[in-house]
């Protein structure tokens, strides 16, 4: 494996790629890479000839300046890891060679972006989509690979290919779970083993959810697991949706449409950790 920081050797070599009729797989991370990277590592190397993970901390995504400088960066772990489960190259680029110019382009994907995280963390998926569409431009996948635990960033991310008319295939993969139920996620490093454990409520209530759901409404449904949470001390939701799986606006009936995911935003512990779940009704 190699580890490229350069836009223009990066395209050098992937060009040479694609004139030999290689596809390419592409999976953005910011580092600190666990399981939840990996399948989506292993799935691209499964579907292409040539994977490509970029480990790049987008400054444009935090708006908060302490989240940003405490982003754990762990690029030789990363670098190995990757190494052994077998993709071809590590894009690092430093925010200079991303970022040479301030971007002042705006992305607005309207209804996508005004609900859940979109006004909670103004500017959040602006960030993304500017880093991702550099990106995609950079790498010119034949296909990337997002996780489904952040299922609002799939969504916007498709809206915005659709938009810039960026001819790459979107691959949304299935949350990757610890053995305890809590989803993968960089954060879970900076919770303390008691907090870990606290957190495994998150998904327990969550799976209740879906068979309370069967004979409760919309609304005592999202009232059950907010109330059941919100009474563990440590724990603290932010905010609970259920929601059109596509759209993201919330509903009020199961009737409403065939396609509906509860997303889910929970402080965890002293020093609150931000965690978020989803899961599919149907
Ligand atoms: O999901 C992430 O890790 C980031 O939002 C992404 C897609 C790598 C863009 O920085």
């Amino acid at each position: 494996m190699i580890i490229i920081e350069n836009k223009q050797a990066l395209k050098q070599l992937l060009d040479t790629e694609r004139s030999k009729g290689k596809s390419i797989g592409f999976v953005p991370t910011m580092g600190a890479l666990h399981a939840g990277h990996a399948s989506l590592v292993e799935q691209s190397i499964k579907e292409n000839d040539i994977t490509v993970v970029s480990i790049f901390v987008n400054p444009t995504q935090f708006n908060d300046k302490n989240d940003l400088a405490n982003y754990p960066r762990t690029l030789e772990a990363d670098a190995k890891l990757l190494e052994t489960l077998g993709a071809q190259i590590a894009f690092a680029p430093t925010a200079e060679e991303m970022y040479p110019e301030p971007d002042n382009r705006q992305f607005e994907y309207s209804p996508q972006t005004d609900v859940m995280e979109g006004p909670r963390r103004p500017g959040h998926f602006n960030g993304v989509c500017q880093i991702v569409s550099k990106l995609f431009y950079a790498v010119e996948p034949t296909r990337a690979y997002f996780g489904e635990k952040d299922y609002q960033q799939i969504a916007v991310v498709r809206r915005m290919v659709e938009d810039l008319q960026i001819p790459v295939s979107i691959v949304s993969c299935p949350i990757v779970r610890e053995k305890s139920g809590l989803a993968m996620s960089s954060r879970n490093t900076h919770l303390t083993e008691e907090e870990r454990e606290l957190a495994t409520n998150i998904y327990r209530i969550l799976s209740y959810s879906k068979f309370y759901a069967t004979n409760h409404s919309v609304e005592e449904t999202k009232r059950m697991v907010t109330d059941m949470l919100n009474a563990l001390s440590g724990l603290e939701v932010e905010y609970f949706e259920i929601a059109d799986g596509i759209t993201l606006q919330s509903i009020t009936s199961w009737e409403q449409t065939d396609n509906i995911v509860g997303c889910i935003t929970v402080y965890c512990g002293k020093i609150p950790i931000r965690l978020i779940d989803n899961i599919r009704y149907k």
